[in-house]
């Protein structure tokens, strides 16, 4: 299963929300690199694409954990649970997003 988007519809810093399958997904474009990784805060029920993104991390706006876009790892309490981190494939304006394969 894969979603796309355009990679032209991406902004620095500003995080999207897409849906693949039954999942959300929180894309972030940082520079000319894309980063998926599960919408949903691994401490609790909060929207990531809500949050604040700096450099190649992200900080989640309910309780302010913090988490690599690259890794997934949680950076900064309260979380400690890595997020679950997606596939991403540029091709020119076209970005793919799917399920690692394991
Ligand atoms: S819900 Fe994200 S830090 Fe608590």
């Amino acid at each position: 299963m894969t979603t796309s988007l355009k990679f032209s519809d991406l902004t620095t810093g500003k995080p999207q929300k897409v849906t693949l399958g039954d999942k959300d997904i929180c894309v972030v474009r940082v520079n000319e690199e894309v980063f998926a990784v599960a919408d949903i805060c691994s401490h609790a029920e909060a929207s990531l694409s809500e949050g604040e993104v700096s450099g190649e991390k992200i900080e989640c706006w309910l309780h302010g954990a913090e988490f690599n876009l690259r890794t997934g790892e949680a950076i900064t309490p309260p979380a400690t649970e890595s997020l679950e981190v997606y596939e991403v494939k540029r091709d020119g304006d076209s970005v793919t997003i799917q399920e690692r394969r394991r």
